[in-house]
Order: structure tokens, then C-alpha cells, then sequence
């Protein structure tokens, strides 16, 4: 017997946390019955409709994927623009990505179809380390990063030490280029950062998550994660 939200999860559909509500909001039935409390339990007998439509465990997959810039990190856009989840044509399992990527923002994403992997990693609590290239408008200095890395707040709430290295700079055109490393996963996070210390993002880009990367990959491809990856990615995030 299992409880009934992580059946749901499991089916792909949504994480947990997410089922839960699914939950309480009515939307899920066991048996033809509406079911409104978290505790109830079933097992593979047990018919499981959420929105009417039967649930059936899915296999985990799970992707590493090289999103393109213009495309949104979700599974649906209202106004139909490119999800991320439209690249994946010749995959039938219903995947979703882990966290997100900003739509002007290329680089390294996470797909899957295991809700409580993608709550494992995006839970703030175990979050593991992102390394972005940012191109900023505006001279980078050991000095202006500074703040950087000792936490700065941003939406009322600081944020943690982060780690950088500058990659280059055009005096000329008063750009640089700046690696940072951060392992919180907020809202529009690196941009906030870089623009409160007056170096507004132009470009941005993810190259890595843990210790994946993009090699072999092109923009707009993806590869399945190996075992040992996903093991790597579960043993990061406990830690
Ligand atoms: N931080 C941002 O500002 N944007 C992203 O897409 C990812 C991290």
C-alpha cells in the first residue's frame, strides 16, 4: 500500500507536494470515489483518476537537456509559445523539467518524469550547486563582485555566498563576462544578483548542474542520464 499522493506522483503527473493539492481540491477519485484527505492509502488494485482520467505508473526517465534561448521551461504555454517539453518528440513518458530556466536563457536543464527526484533536487534545503555564464553590462571587478559572495538580499531575503571567477573583460565595450556559482535555484536569481550590484545581465547561460555538463550535447539536444548520474545527482542533494 502506498499513499495515494505519491502514486500520483509517481504517475508522473506532478510532484507530490503538488498532488496534495490535487488532493485536497478534489480532483482525485480512488474507485470512483472523490478522495479530499492525505492520509488515505492504495495499492495497484486500486483505480486512481485525477481530473477523470485513470493514472498508470509510468517508468522514471530522466534527461539532461540543452535548452535553446526562447524556449519556456514548462510543459504547456498559454500563449503557445515553445516548451521545453516540445524538443522531446520521440519520448512518450509525461516529463517535466526540474526548475527553470528564464525563456532568454540557454543552457543546462533537467527532465523527468519522477516528481519526488525533482523535489529531492529543487527542495531548498538540498540544493545542489549551478554554475552560470553571465554576460553583464558593465566592468566586473573583484571589488563589485564582492557582494556576490558574501550574500546580498534580493525579494526581502538574502541570498547564500556565492562563488565567481571573471572570464573576460571588453573594456571598450565596457562588458565582461563572469562565471557564478550558486546552489539556491530562485526566481530569476542571477540577474536579480547581478543587477543589484549594477551589472545588469545581457546573456545568460547554465553549463552546469551538480557535476553534469553539456559536453556532447548541441544547443536544442538532449541525452538520457546515466545510472551512475542520477545516483551522483540523489547522493549530492541528501548532502
Ligand atoms: N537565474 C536567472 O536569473 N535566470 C535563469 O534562467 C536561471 C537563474
Amino acid at each position: 500500500m502506498e499513499r495515494l499522493q505519491k502514486v500520483i506522483a509517481n504517475a508522473g503527473i506532478t510532484s507530490r507536494r503538488k498532488a496534495e493539492e490535487y488532493i485536497q481540491t478534489g480532483r482525485v477519485s480512488v474507485n470512483g470515489k472523490v478522495v479530499r484527505e492525505l492520509g488515505v492509502k492504495v495499492d495497484g488494485n486500486d483505480k486512481v483518476e485525477v481530473d477523470g482520467v485513470p493514472i498508470y505508473k509510468e517508468e522514471p526517465v530522466y534527461y539532461l537537456f540543452y535548452k535553446p534561448r526562447g524556449v519556456i521551461s514548462a510543459v504547456s504555454d498559454d500563449k503557445n509559445r515553445k516548451t521545453v517539453v516540445d524538443y522531446f518528440t520521440d519520448v512518450s513518458e509525461r516529463i517535466f523539467p526540474i526548475g527553470r530556466l528564464d525563456y532568454d536563457t540557454s543552457g543546462l536543464l533537467l527532465l523527468t518524469n519522477d516528481g519526488d527526484f525533482m523535489n529531492l533536487l529543487t527542495h531548498p534545503k538540498h540544493e545542489v550547486d549551478k554554475v552560470y555564464v553571465a554576460k553583464v553590462k558593465g566592468v566586473a571587478t573583484k571589488e563589485n563582485l564582492r557582494p556576490l559572495t558574501k550574500g546580498i538580499v534580493i525579494d526581502k531575503k538574502k541570498t547564500a555566498p556565492a562563488r565567481y571567477e571573471i572570464l573576460s573583460t571588453d573594456f571598450e565595450k565596457g562588458m565582461s563576462v563572469v562565471k557564478l556559482t550558486i546552489h539556491e535555484g530562485r526566481n530569476h536569481q542571477v540577474k536579480k544578483m547581478f543587477e543589484s550590484i549594477g551589472l545588469p545581465v545581457r546573456k545568460l547561460m547554465r553549463e552546469q548542474y551538480g557535476d553534469l555538463t553539456l559536453a556532447g550535447l548541441r544547443v536544442g539536444q538532449y541525452r538520457p542520464l546515466l545510472k551512475k548520474e542520477i545516483n551522483q545527482l540523489r547522493n549530492l542533494a541528501k548532502n
